[in-house]
């Protein structure tokens, strides 16, 4: 096995990099198309030609970077697009490994290794959308009617970052398999003092728009027995979506009411209306179809008992995934040998855009730790030695593979 040295101040160095196109104090604000988005991955363009690959931009807007030759090859990456308020590691660590490693293999004459940063990994549009795409879970026509919470049309955007002239098709049959590296984003390492998960299963996903409108009206003339509030709506639907769910859950079963808009939002009027978002996942797919059942049930009931009108919309489900085990087996044997008895097997309870290439090709995925389990904050970090011990792990794996 021929080794891929990394280079650990060229991994950092692009890191930090990274970090200043979009930076908001300690974290990032780059979401997908934005202009900061759009300049970053132009800079990464830049990066991986200077490295000897290919640049591939899709009609998506996934990015591509591709070893010389047309030898099958292994694919190693993940995001570089941000949440409303992202962390500076979550998607951008996974591919700047995968540039690292690429351009280290490339250098030392060892295996040809292609990176990719996904586009829209954290569903402005929908979740994982460009992977969705890439992956032909979701057909482009269809992702290009997708409309964000602010109610642009993702067709209506510039997909290409600057200095890409036009889109180019990636086929799939370019790669043998994917792997995805990652801080964990949550706790477990963090408190185990563990510094490699090596991942074996991802989370599914479900997730929906939900809008109750009652009557806006005025908040000192309308008695409490006349009013069709569409607040109170949602509360009284939050309260009894925990019941439902919690008799459902296992441990490790989350959901989440994370975006409200409240209409008009004003002291002293009644809420007409009132959009919001429902998640819910787990590592079982039948449990997420019972749950789903359960939020239409809820919401339906909670219209009916208060005279609202109910509208759904962006319904969208990514199924519970499994990582390959030889591959699983390649990160465990790399973990083993650069940090002994320090690493575990754990499932993912993010998502990740591995769980739509998973349709594709075999995939695993490794993690660091997460200070303090923080993520989707501008408070997520990890320690620099952990950022570099993972590289190594990945670059290890990849080698053997
Ligand atoms: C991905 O960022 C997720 O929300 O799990
Ligand atoms: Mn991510
Ligand atoms: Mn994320």
């Amino acid at each position: 096995m021929a080794a891929i040295a990394i280079s650990p101040e060229r991994l950092l160095a692009d890191l930090d990099t990274l970090r200043g196109i979009g930076r908001r104090g300690t974290g990032v604000v780059r979401p997908a198309f934005s202009p900061a988005d759009l300049e970053a991955r132009g800079w990464l363009a830049g990066r991986m030609r200077e490295a000897g690959l290919a640049v591939a931009v899709d009609r998506m807007g996934n990015l591509f970077g591709l070893p010389p030759g047309d030898a099958p090859c292994l694919l190693v990456g993940s995001h570089s697009d941000s949440q409303p308020e992202g962390g500076w590691l979550d998607g951008a660590y996974g591919v700047i490994a995968g540039l690292e490693i690429a351009r280290a293999s490339l250098e030392g004459g060892g295996p040809p290794v292609a990176v990719v940063s996904f586009q829209d990994e954290e569903g402005r549009f929908c979740p994982l959308a460009g992977s969705r795409v890439w992956s032909g879970r979701m057909p482009l026509a269809e992702a290009e009617a997708l409309v964000d919470l602010d109610g642009v049309r993702l067709a209506d955007l510039d997909r290409l970052p600057p200095g890409i002239d036009a889109p180019a098709a990636v086929p799939h049959g370019r790669f043998r398999a994917f792997l995805e590296m990652h801080i964990e984003q949550g706790p477990v390492l963090d408190r185990s003092g563990e510094r490699i998960g090596v991942v074996e299963n991802i989370f599914g996903i479900c997730g929906e728009r939900l809008s109750f409108t009652g009557e806006q009206n005025h908040a000192g003339t309308t008695p409490m027995a006349l009013r069709r509030d569409a607040f109170q709506g949602l509360a009284r639907f939050a309260t009894l979506l925990d019941a439902r769910f919690t008799a459902l859950a296992v441990p490790s079963t989350v959901w989440t009411i994370g975006h409200v808009a409240v209409h008009p939002n004003a002291v002293s009027i009644v809420p007409g209306r009132v959009d919001f978002s429902v998640q819910w996942r787990d590592a079982d797919a039948a449990r997420l179809a019972a749950m789903t059942q359960a939020m239409r049930e809820t919401a339906d009931a909670v219209a009916a008992e208060r005279d609202l009108t109910l509208e759904r919309s962006g319904f969208v489900t990514i199924p519970p995934s499994r990582c390959e085990p030889s591959l699983v087996a390649a990160l465990a044997d790399a973990a083993e040998a650069l940090a002994p008895g320090a690493w575990r097997r754990m499932p993912s309870g993010a998502l990740h855009d591995a769980a739509n290439v998973s349709t594709l090709m075999p995939m695993a995925m490794l993690f660091v730790p997460s200070i303090g389990g923080i993520s989707h904050s501008f408070d997520e970090d990890t320690d620099r030695a952990d950022l570099v011990l993972g590289a190594r792990v990945l670059a290890r794996a990849v080698a053997a593979i």
